[in-house]
């Protein structure tokens, strides 16, 4: 279990903790009750700010020690920046920051003061809530093999010592509207935790038996869950998917996770479907050694698709989704495929495998054939770690994103603005596609030099009907992550706010 981080919300009067925080808006504008603190101490606040040049930007902070007058011991004064202007994704970031300033040193628990003057149109409990919010996803972090941290005589599967807090409250007016609001933002934190697990999880410990048996697991939510085994991916005809674990000892498989929170259950569902290769050696195209560890997290799609199950289905959303993952383990041996096999995918199309290291795309194309086969869904997004060449394009700010429909591709911009997860728009097009023309198969596995994530896409394209449909090709952004102030964590849980996001906004909308 990660680390995590209990948070509650009380009234603004009610005791605070020994280390406290006060919001600070910018030029140090205080409401009512931090003005009261201001005085109860003699005016330390004001007087510590002036001393210390401190004005209330954001993502700035002083510390007083012991003011007198309080009982607090330690009183952080984090700044809020123009708080009438800031949108949640800029709450949801301070609310990360506060937490990293509170956890500086070792405490049990710390309080959050909320009374800010002017917030803008946004009601107080929501900003309570999504600054909560940002301190719980920013407290997460992955210790459950750092055995040697624990501190003496705890038993086993006890916490990790470490220096963060366990505990946040979150002291606002309204503290039972904070706290409502805050419970569907949890469910999608917990959505986005799962996703870090599963991703930082290593390739030894979570192989796609074990995965699927995570997938399962998810019933207790309320989701229906399937898992297609070997025999019944053979049955199904996908043998794409089957030639790139078939090098492996652990057997392939696909879970299936639906979802039915939308007032008719024949309401057609929106698909998601992730590349979930376990570990990806590359094959008998292997990988250099350098760097190849990362490869664990080459299920990052998977995950992101898991985790969004989860919380869709934990904050029930008015919504019927279906998440389908394509779980392999892609090895070198001596059942492994080889570079100029030629394999034919449930869709009848035959492929020319001429680089077993390009092998997300043909996970993907068997399970997006049976995605639109079985569940003929109103759109399908995919998520994968598909290519080095999308990290080459875009680095590490934003995933690739191909679409064959603009309102879907706008929906996700958009959606991405909101949560921060960005995505930027490449092209498809008809002079890129015929870089995959194979001379002895339909297509091959790879197109060439130039445009790896293009191609990559391409290829992708050709097992999708008329659906509305995009790809996210998130291996700069599901990994080896940029750190910032809501993720501390070498897995990012890309993906799983993007999409709650998009189903939120665009599909629940009178659907309640
Ligand atoms: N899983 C990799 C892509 C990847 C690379 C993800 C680095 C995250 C970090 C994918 O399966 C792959 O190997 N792609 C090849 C494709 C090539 C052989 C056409 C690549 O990008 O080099
Ligand atoms: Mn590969
Ligand atoms: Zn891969």
């Amino acid at each position: 279990m990660p680390d995590r981080l209990t948070v509650d919300f009380a009234p603004l009067n009610s005791p605070l903790e020994t280390t406290a925080a006060v919001l600070a808006a910018q030029d140090l504008v205080f409401g009512p009750f931090v003005r009261d603190l201001n005085s109860k101490a003699d005016g330390a606040l004001l007087r510590a700010a002036e001393a210390a040049d401190f004005k209330g930007k954001a993502r700035t902070q002083i510390e007083l020690l012991a003011p007198s007058g309080l009982k607090a011991a330690r009183l952080h004064m984090i700044g809020a920046g123009a708080t009438a202007q800031a949108k949640d994704a800029d709450w949801i970031t301070l609310g990360g920051y506060a937490l990293g300033q509170l956890s500086q040193r070792k405490g049990e628990a710390a309080s959050l003061v909320v009374d800010v003057a002017d917030i803008g149109d946004r009601a107080a409990a929501d900003v309570a809530a999504d600054l909560a919010y940002g301190a719980l996803l920013r407290s997460y972090s992955f210790t459950k093999y750092r055995t040697r941290r624990r501190e003496q005589g705890e038993e086993a599967g006890a916490e990790p010592a470490r220096n963060g807090l366990s505990r946040l409250v979150v002291h606002v007016r309204d503290a039972d509207g904070a706290r409502a609001a805050f419970a569907r933002r949890s469910a999608v934190a917990a959505g986005v935790f799962l996703a870090r697990d599963l991703v930082n999880e290593p390739a030894n410990v979570l192989g796609p038996e074990e995965f699927a048996e995570k997938a399962r697991e998810l019933a207790r939510t309320g989701l229906s869950v399937e898992v297609l085994d070997v025999d019944a991916l053979r049955a199904l005809k996908m043998d794409a998917l089957l030639a790139v674990g078939q090098g492996s000892v652990r057997p392939s498989r696909v879970a299936v996770m639906q979802w039915h929170g939308a007032k008719s259950k024949r309401a057609k569902p929106l698909c998601f479907v992730g590349k979930g290769v376990c570990f990806d050696t590359g094959g008998i195209s292997i990988k250099p050694a350098q760097g190849m560890e990362d490869m664990k997290g080459d299920m990052g799609g998977a995950a992101c698709v898991t985790g969004l199950m989860q919380a869709l289905a934990e904050r029930r959303a008015a919504v019927n989704a279906v998440g389908l993952i394509g779980l392999v383990e892609n090895m070198p041996s001596g059942s492994a495929q080889r570079p100029g096999d030629i394999v034919t995918s449930m869709s009848g199309q035959t492929i020319e495998v001429l680089n077993t290291d390009a092998e997300g795309r043909l996970v993907l194309a068997d399970v997006l054939w049976y995605a639109q086969d079985r569940f003929k869904p109103k759109l399908i997004v995919d998520l994968a770690t598909l290519t080095g060449a999308i990290m080459v394009a875009l680095g590490k700010e934003y995933a690739g994103l191909f679409a064959n429909d603009d309102k879907l591709a706008n929906d996700l911009i958009e959606a991405g603005e909101a949560t921060g997860e960005k995505v930027w728009r490449m092209p498809l097009a008809p002079a890129y596609d015929k870089l995959i023309d194979s001379r002895n198969a339909d297509v091959k596995n790879i197109g060439g030099r130039f445009g790896g994530a293009i191609t990559a896409a391409q290829f992708i394209q050709r097992f999708i009907k008329d659906t509305p449909w995009a790809h996210l090709d998130v291996a700069g952004v599901a990994m080896d992550s940029t750190k910032s102030e809501i993720s501390q964590s070498w897995a990012s849980g890309w993906g799983v706010r993007l999409l709650d996001r998009m189903v939120a906004d665009k599909h629940e909308r009178g659907e309640k």
